[in-house]
């Protein structure tokens, strides 16, 4: 007879009750992030086809799901606007009255001592071109005077009380200029999610529609290429250096071993963005009875916790936190 098997794993598979208790990686609503939008001058909510079960908020709608966010046990927002009108330069970024600091303020009166309010420091949504920066004269993305926007868009945040800016535009030097702008308005205990290894994915196509966004042609120029690991980790020096408080990797799914290295690089919180495309393939399979669909969100949430993320961005937050109840 052999001696083998020597070792059983399987006894700590063998009831649901067992496997729960060694379970390696939990999901904590704690760590979820809800991304909402809100879009100026509609007086209903309106669904975005390409993910189903999202919506654009009117002010009302925005303030009634944060509150139902909140409740549920999620552990911060993350806003994004959708003005207008747009222009070159994105000035309704500064404005005070622009939608997303009024949607700022909006969470902050609704919500604000009961959970984290963030927003996109970003201007593609407000630029008539869809870049997430300011165009020099040759059509280019121009860094240095894209950062000058940056701070005062930063401010602008603070002072419509964001507890945390995300900006998400990859401009080199952005969390440096920020965090200098925030300090100089004495808006020191405004926090920084830096974006600090955001690839240029085929995965945000239905976020485009979600923000409305004018892109023509990609943002090569100015977010990662997907092969490259390595640079995540000199993108998080700097960004570490220039004050982040928090780094994310983006998108989720594909890029775990970034999450992997970055949370090996560092003692800062590390978070991840599952992103619209992410969601919108699940939504896609599961509609078509592909795979089983609370089956697969947990089992890339369990994924890019797995990772390395203890914080993870993702327009499932809700659900998955009520139902981890
Ligand atoms: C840009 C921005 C994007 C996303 C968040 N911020 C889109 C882009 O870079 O093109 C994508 C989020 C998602 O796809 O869910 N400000």
């Amino acid at each position: 007879m052999s001696q083998f098997p020597q070792s059983r794993p399987r006894r700590l598979r063998n009831t649901a009750a067992m496997r729960r208790l060694v379970a390696e990686t939990r999901i904590d609503p704690a760590g979820l992030i809800l991304p909402m939008f809100v879009r100026e001058g509609i007086t209903e909510p309106r669904p975005i086809a390409s993910m189903p079960g999202v919506v654009q908020h009117t002010r009302d709608s925005l303030r009634r799901a944060a509150a139902e966010a909140v409740d549920a046990g999620v552990g911060g927002l993350m806003l994004f606007g959708v003005p207008a009108q747009r222009d070159a330069v994105g000035s309704a970024a500064v404005r005070q009255d622009g939608i997303l600091n009024l949607g700022i303020a909006d969470l902050i009166a609704e919500v604000g001592e009961q959970t984290v309010v963030m927003s996109d420091g970003c201007l593609d949504e407000f630029t008539d071109h869809g870049h997430c920066g300011v165009l020099d004269d040759r059509g280019r993305v121009d860094n240095d005077a894209t950062l000058e926007v940056y701070a005062d868009m930063a401010i602008a945040q603070a002072d419509a009380g964001a507890h945390i800016i995300g900006p998400s535009g990859m401009m080199d030097g952005q969390i440096g200029v920020m965090r200098e702008a925030l300090d100089a308005a004495r808006h020191q205990d405004v926090s920084l999610m830096a974006y600090t290894a955001k690839y240029a994915s085929a995965l945000y196509g239905p976020f485009r529609e979600a923000v409305d966004s004018q892109l023509t042609g990609d943002r090569r120029t100015y977010q990662q290429d997907p092969g490259n690991a390595r640079e995540a980790l000199r993108e998080l020096e700097l960004d570490v250096n220039e004050g982040a408080d928090i780094v994310m990797v983006k998108p989720a799914s594909t890029y775990l071993d970034v999450i992997r290295d970055v949370r090996e690089a560092t003692h800062l919180p590390v978070a991840a963005y599952q992103v619209s495309g992410e969601y919108a393939m699940i939504e896609a399979a599961a509609a078509n009875g592909w795979i089983e669909r609370d089956r697969m969100i947990d089992e890339q949430l369990t994924a890019i916790t797995r990772a390395g993320a203890s914080m993870i961005l993702t327009y499932y937050a809700v659900e998955v936190a009520r139902r981890s109840r």
